[in-house]
């Protein structure tokens, strides 16, 4: 596996890999097995596989979120190493963002709605270093976890607006035993929290149940806030809406998601079924 941090020797190692073969696998790192998950497919669908591991600080809107945001370099590459990726690379932010940058991607239709609303510039920050990594990278195809459901509804529309040559490939959510889906930011649940969180996934399944046997949408939604938040939890949002605009639906059908933000303490999970 080749490790590079700078743009230069990063280039050059892609430059030596076939065009038409590259999967990539764009992370934050604190990677875990909902990222390993986007490996094994990349390489499964491609013969090289490329991962980048930069916390992107344009796509974070609380300056505190990004400080504590987990870096665990040598733990990242050990894994990545064992999970045979061919390159990895750790940009550097000014080659990714250098001091004059001024053009930034803003997606509106499903960027307005949710994560976008709440989170100020958020997926004007993923889409800008998604479509930069592309162009330093030039994959032929990009894996993204459907943890983030929305973010894969952005990019798609990324890709669709500006004639993007990159096939993007969705990875289902890996969760643990009880349900929880893995999230780099679940190690900051404390023991407490730990043991209650996979409660949104029980209430999710539930209401996922209940509504393809027929229960009528709002009375299903209603339930799963009020059982959430006596159960501690702060809500953002726990709604359904069209999978790939976001917009919220008032009729359960085959083109429906469900998505939730929720908080317990200072962590924030999300989560889609
Ligand atoms: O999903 C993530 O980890 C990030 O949003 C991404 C796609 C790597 C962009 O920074």
């Amino acid at each position: 596996m080749i490790i590079t941090h700078d743009l230069v020797s990063f280039l050059k190692a892609r430059n030596q890999l076939d065009d038409k073969n590259i999967a990539f696998v764009p992370t934050m790192g604190a990677l875990h097995e909902g990222h390993l998950a986007l490996v094994k497919k990349a390489r499964e669908i491609a013969k090289y596989c490329i991962v980048t591991i930069f916390v992107n600080p344009l796509q974070f809107d609380q300056k505190d979120d990004f400080i504590r945001y987990p870096k665990l370099e040598n733990e990242d590459v050990k894994l990545l190493e064992q999970n045979q990726v061919d390159l990895v690379w750790f940009p550097k932010v000014e080659d990714i963002y250098p001091p004059d940058f001024a053009t930034h991607i803003v997606v509106n239709g499903p960027a307005l709605l949710w994560e976008g609303a709440l989170r100020k510039g958020h997926f004007l920050g993923v889409a800008t270093v998604v479509y930069r990594l592309f162009k330093f990278i030039k994959p032929q195809f990009a894996c993204f976890g459907e943890k983030d459901w929305q973010q894969i509804q952005v990019i798609r529309r990324m890709v669709a607006d500006l004639i993007l040559p990159v096939i993007l490939v969705n990875v289902p959510i890996i969760r643990e035993k009880d349900g929880l889906a893995k999230s780099s930011r679940n190690r900051f649940l404390s023991e407490k929290e730990r043991i209650k969180a996979p409660f949104l996934y029980k209430t999710l399944q539930q209401t996922y149940d209940q509504l393809q046997k027929g229960a009528y949408l709002f009375s299903a939604l209603e339930k799963a806030r009020s059982d959430l938040e006596k159960a501690g939890f702060n809500l953002d949002y726990f709604t359904a809406v069209n999978k790939n605009s976001l917009r919220e639906i008032s009729n359960w059908d085959s083109n429906a998601r469900l998505i939730t933000a929720a908080r317990l303490g200072t962590v924030r999970l999300l989560d889609n079924m």
